[in-house]
C-alpha cells in the first residue's frame, strides 16, 4: 500500500516537473512516506528527520514533507518539528504537489490531515482519491510490467492491536468500473501483471444496481483484459472467506495460486484477544478446504509474537500452526504497542524483549526449515516466471562463472527465482528450470520455451 502511495505521489511530483534524485544534498524537496504498524518504524522517520533538522541550517529552502499514516496520527504535533514543513495524511495525497508549491512560494509550514478519520469519506474525497489513482498509476516507479491497483481503502475490522483502522479511516470499496478501467488502461501500457490491493482484499464489496460486486466478480472481469497475464490480490482475512475465490484460482489460470492470509496466533485466547474473530480450527478448516480445491496453493502467513499475556503455551500453539499448515513463508513481528488501539489501551505490553525476540526468531527459523523442505521440491521442475529484473544481491549461484547476470523473477505462487540471462528479459515470462533451493530462493537456468 506504501510502495503505492509512494509511486502515485512521485508521479505527481514528475508531473509537476521535478525528477527524483539519489542524494538528499541534491534535493529541493524530501518526502518521507510513513508507515505507523510498528513503533520501529516511527522511530526510524523520527531519526531522519533529525538529520535533515541539520541539513535544513544550512539550506533553510529545502522543504521537507512528512505523508502518509504517521502525518494522519501524529498531525500537528510532527508540524511542530523543526524539520518539517509539511504534514500530509494518506487522503490528502492528492493535494501534496499543491501544497508544496505553496510552501515553496512563501515558507510557512502546512498541515493537511483528516480531521474526524472514522467519519464516512464524502463522495468529494472519494472522488478525488479516485482520479489521484488512476492519473497517476505510472509503472515507471515499480518493477516493468506489473503494477499495483487498490481496491480498497481503509479497514474496519480493528484488530485490537492495530493501528490501520485510525490512520486510513473506514473500510470502502472503490468502484469496479474505474478499477477495471485503470486495469485496462495499465495492460494498453504493457502492464501484465496485476496487484488488487486491500488491507483485507477478500471483502471487497460494491453495489452496482440490484447486486454486490465481489473480489470474485473482479477477478473475472480484470482477466477478460487480454494483456493482463497474472492476477494476484494482497492481503486476506481469514473471516469471512468467500471459497469461491479458491474456485476462481483453480479455474481461472490468470489467477495466481497465492494467499497472503496471516494468521496472527495459534492460541485461541490470543486470538480472542486480538479480535480476530476466528479459532485455530477455523482458520485450519479454511486453508484445508483452500487445498481441497487448489491443491498447489502457496500460502503466505504473518504472526505477532509477544501479544499482552502470550504464555509460552499460547506461543507453542502458533508453532504447532505453522507446523500445521506449513506456510510457503511468513512475515513475523514483536508486538509493539500503537496509541489509540484497544489492545494498547486496555493490556499491558507484559511480555519481555528478550522473550519477544527468542520467540520471533524460533519461530523464523521453524518457518526457514519449512520453506527449505517445500523448496526442494522446486528442483528438477520447470516454472513459469516474471521477471523483475537483475538481482539486487547477486547470490552464488552453480552459474556464477557466467558472463550474464543474475535475474530474479517470481513465480504466480509468489517463489523467487534467481538465474542468468540478459537485463532486457525484465517485464517477460520465461520457463525456468530449478536446479537448487534455499529457503528464500530457488536457483535455476532458463529452460527451452514452449
Ligand atoms: N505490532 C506488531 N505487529 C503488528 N502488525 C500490525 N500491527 C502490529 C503491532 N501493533 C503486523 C500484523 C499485520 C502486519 C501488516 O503487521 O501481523 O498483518
Ligand atoms: Fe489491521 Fe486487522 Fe485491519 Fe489488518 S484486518 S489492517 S490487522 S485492523
Amino acid at each position: 500500500m506504501n510502495k503505492l502511495d509512494s509511486s502515485l505521489v512521485v508521479s505527481a511530483l514528475q508531473e509537476a516537473g521535478y525528477d527524483l534524485t539519489d542524494s538528499v544534498r541534491d534535493a529541493d524537496v524530501v518526502l518521507i512516506n510513513t508507515c505507523s504498524v510498528r513503533g520501529h518504524a516511527e522511530d526510524r522517520v523520527l531519526s531522519n528527520l533529525g538529520h535533515l533538522k541539520h541539513l535544513k541550517k544550512t539550506r533553510p529552502e529545502l522543504v521537507v514533507a512528512v505523508i502518509g499514516c504517521m502525518a494522519q496520527r501524529l498531525g500537528p504535533e510532527l508540524l511542530k518539528h523543526p524539520a518539517v514543513d509539511l504534514v500530509a495524511g494518506p487522503s490528502q495525497l492528492p493535494q501534496v504537489p499543491d501544497l508544496i508549491a505553496q510552501l515553496r512560494g512563501q515558507h510557512d509550514k502546512l498541515l493537511a490531515i483528516t480531521d474526524d478519520i472514522r467519519r464516512p469519506v464524502s463522495e468529494a474525497e472519494d472522488q478525488a482519491l479516485d482520479t489521484f489513482e488512476q492519473d497517476f498509476d505510472s509503472d515507471e516507479n515499480q518493477l516493468p510490467g506489473q503494477a499495483f491497483v487498490r481496491i480498497m481503502r481503509g479497514c474496519n475490522k480493528f484488530c485490537s492491536y492495530c493501528v490501520v483502522p485510525f490512520v486510513r479511516g473506514p473500510e470502502q470499496s472503490r468502484s469496479p468500473a474505474a478499477i477495471v478501467e485503470q486495469a485496462r488502461k495499465l495492460s494498453d501500457r504493457g502492464i501484465r501483471q496485476v496487484t488488487l490491493l486491500g488491507q483485507t482484499v477478500n471483502s471487497y464489496r460494491h453495489v452496482e444496481g440490484d447486486r454486490t460486486v465481489t473480489l470474485v466478480d473482479l477477478l473475472e472481469r480484470i482477466s477478460r483484459i487480454d494483456g493482463i497475464h497474472w492476477i494476484r490480490f494482497i492481503t486476506s482475512h481469514p473471516k469471512p472467506f468467500d471459497e469461491r475465490i479458491f474456485q476462481a484460482m483453480a479455474d481461472n489460470p490468470k489467477v495466481c495460486r497465492y494467499l497472503h492470509i496471516p494468521a496472527q496466533s495459534g492460541s485461541d485466547r490470543i486470538l480472542k484477544a486480538m479480535n480476530r474473530g476466528y479459532t485455530c480450527d477455523d482458520y485450519i478448516r479454511l486453508i484445508d478446504g483452500a487445498r481441497r480445491i487448489v491443491p498447489d496453493i502457496a500460502v503466505a502467513g504473518d504472526f505477532i509474537v509477544g501479544f499482552p499475556g502470550e504464555t509460552d503455551e499460547d506461543f507453542e500453539d502458533t508453532c504447532e500452526l505453522v507446523r500445521r499448515i506449513r506456510y510457503k513463508n511468513c512475515f513475523i513481528f514483536k508486538y509493539s504497542p500503537r496509541p489509540g488501539t484497544r489492545a494498547d489501551q486496555k493490556l499491558a505490553d507484559s511480555v519481555a524483549e528478550e522473550v519477544k525476540k527468542r520467540r520471533n526468531i524460533s519461530l523464523l527459523d521453524l518457518q526457514n526449515k519449512i520453506s527449505e523442505q517445500e523448496n526442494r521440491n522446486f528442483i528438477g521442475q520447470t516454472v513459469e516466471v516474471f521477471v523483475e529484473g537483475p538481482s539486487k544481491n547477486p547470490h552464488l549461484n552453480a552459474s556464477e562463472t557466467q558472463a550474464l547476470p543474475q535475474l530474479v523473477g517470481r513465480t504466480g505462487s509468489d517463489s523467487i527465482v534467481v538465474f542468468p540471462g540478459p537485463a532486457n528479459l525484465a517485464g517477460s515470462f520465461l520457463s525456468v528450470r530449478i536446479a537448487k533451493a534455499s529457503a528464500l530462493t530457488l536457483f535455476g537456468e532458463v529452460a527451452p520455451q514452449s
